[in-house]
């Protein structure tokens, strides 16, 4: 019976694909491409199940219910997040993901998709920290991801391309590759050990490195669905999994540190096409 309904699942989530009218390209395409760039990489065709699936991403379903989110009037204040300037302008979404994170004039800060949307929750609809929309940062049934997984599926074949005119973007830019590359805590790691080298692997899984954007573009596109956990997860989750695997302490969610590294590894995809919702083990 289960294995009944997973099957009738793909039919479902084709259909929203193919009403998906959005953007650039389809992430499957722009995935393709990427193949045939690099001649088929090991890291991007390790998972031939994954590509195959792309289509049918579970991720399309959360994408949905983030469309009609977004559209709703909400929170204390009633209101839709369609005013909401992701750094294009209020209400515009396609690209915006792809020029993220980028430096806003209102809060005097550079922030990333995340930190964006939450002050539009903030600002816009009245919604505070302690609100389970805000509060609830992961997995496909909070608010957050399903918001973040409908605007990121806006760029998708897009190039990466975020912004360098401002001090701080810059500053934000380097102070994440200073992090990548500084070794600590118990085990002595730093992102570059497992990051630097092409088509190593730990276990099954091929490593992507930080030198060949081709491959990379796919590594920093979240959000994505990840088969393992079962769930759409965010950069931001990344970032605390990759600290996590270090041994590091807990990075707090939307913290400066977090907004660096995710500058760094976006600006070393830049001109690649953004791939979202992308499938990951
Ligand atoms: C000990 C080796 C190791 C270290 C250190 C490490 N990673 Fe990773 N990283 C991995 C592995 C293995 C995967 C693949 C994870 C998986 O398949 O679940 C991964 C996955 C990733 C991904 C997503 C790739 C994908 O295919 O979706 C990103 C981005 C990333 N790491 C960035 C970082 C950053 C940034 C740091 C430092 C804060 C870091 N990693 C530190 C081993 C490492």
């Amino acid at each position: 019976m289960l294995k009944k309904n997973l099957l009738a699942l793909p039919v479902a989530l084709a259909v929203a694909g193919v009403a998906y009218a959005g953007s650039g390209m389809l992430p499957e395409d722009a995935l393709e491409m990427q193949i045939k760039k690099t001649n088929s990489s090991s890291y991007l065709t390790q998972s031939p199940q994954n590509l195959m699936m792309m289509p049918d991403n579970p991720a399309w379903e959360v994408v949905e219910a983030g469309e009609a989110l977004f559209k709703q009037p909400r929170g204390p204040k009633n209101a839709s997040l369609e005013k909401c300037d992701f750094g294009k302008g209020p209400g515009v979404l396609e690209g915006a993901h792809a020029e993220l994170p980028r430096y806003f004039a209102d809060t005097g800060k550079v922030m990333d998709l995340d930190t964006r949307l939450v002050h539009c929750m903030k600002t816009l609809q009245g919604f505070t920290n302690d609100d389970p929309a805000i509060k609830q940062k992961h997995g496909s049934k909070t608010d957050i991801m399903k918001l973040q997984a409908y605007i990121g599926s806006k760029s998708s074949g897009m190039p990466w391309n975020p912004p360098m005119n401002h001090p701080l973007e810059k500053a934000m830019r380097d102070a994440g590759e200073v992090m990548f590359y500084r070794r600590s805590a118990t085990m002595d790691f730093s992102c570059a050990t497992c990051h630097t080298q092409t088509g190593k692997r730990i276990r099954a899984s091929v490593l992507p490195s930080v030198y060949d954007a081709a491959d990379w573009t796919k590594a920093i596109s979240w959000p994505a669905h990840r088969t393992s956990h079962e769930q759409v997860r965010s950069s931001q989750h990344r970032v605390l999994e990759c600290l996590w695997q270090m041994r590091y302490p807990d990075i707090k969610n939307g913290s400066d540190a977090s907004i660096a590294m995710i500058s760094f590894w976006t600006d070393a995809a830049r001109g690649e096409p953004v791939i979202v919702p992308d499938l990951k083990r």
